[in-house]
């Protein structure tokens, strides 16, 4: 998946995965990483998601990277912010009311410019990369991320070979390789949101399963 098919999709607005309201899992479980207010939390791959707000709400800082500017121009235009926009090496940073956006490519971030976030919450980012990608996804966030970071991981499973991605499949096995051993990972939600999801039953799936992983590291 490269740079301009996302940008495409964002100029098509073809952002089926966008949800109008706040992931309802974020709420529900994001106590479990028992993070004190004004941690600084990291959303990769972030769009225009309602969850940035909700992260501010909660008392944390929040930053985000996303390659579209469409999706950050979209994100600040509909909450009425006027962001301000400076550039930093290959970087737009775009920035308001404790919510600041890099606008570039994720692989190209460096934590000299990310700082040091304390959690990284993760809806949908391993799923917009094909499996070649996301063992270079893992290693760079890894990078970016200190040792001592837990993650929220929320992601979509099914069988690949009735589909093809994005979103791709990431199951379990998958996680635990990538992620473990460096944190203990525990499946803390899962459920079939198939019923619920017309378009992908039309593509020929026969089961879409939404997870929710807690990483906690193990050092
Ligand atoms: C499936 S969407 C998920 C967006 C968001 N996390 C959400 O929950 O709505 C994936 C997003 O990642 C962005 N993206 C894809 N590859 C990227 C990259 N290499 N660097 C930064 N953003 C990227 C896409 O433009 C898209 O907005």
């Amino acid at each position: 998946m490269d740079a301009e098919f996302w940008k495409q999709r964002w100029e098509n607005n073809e952002t089926g995965f966008h949800l109008d309201e706040v992931n309802p899992l974020l709420p529900r479980f994001w106590s479990q990483l028992h993070i004190p207010e004004n941690s600084q939390v990291f959303v990769p791959l972030c769009g225009k998601s309602l969850d940035l707000l909700w992260l501010r709400e909660q008392g944390h800082e929040v930053c985000g990277v996303e390659l579209s500017p469409l999706a950050l121009q979209q994100f600040f235009s509909e909450q009425g912010w006027v962001p301000e926009i400076h550039r930093s090496g290959a970087f737009e940073i775009w920035e308001t009311k404790g919510i600041r956006l890099f606008c570039g490519d994720f692989f190209d971030l460096t934590s000299e410019l990310l700082g040091q976030p304390s959690v990284v919450y993760d809806r949908a980012s391993m799923i917009a990369l094909p499996p070649v990608m996301r063992s270079d996804y893992a290693r760079h966030l890894q990078s970016l991320a200190p040792a001592f970071a837990p993650r929220l991981l929320v992601t979509l499973d099914y069988e690949q070979a009735q589909m093809e991605g994005p979103p791709f499949a990431v199951s379990e096995a998958e996680v635990q390789a990538l992620y473990s051993p460096v944190f203990q990972i525990e499946k803390i939600f899962a459920e079939d949101i198939l019923a619920e999801n017309e378009r992908f039953r039309l593509k020929g799936l026969t089961r879409l399963e939404e997870s929710v992983y807690l990483l906690n590291p193990t050092g």
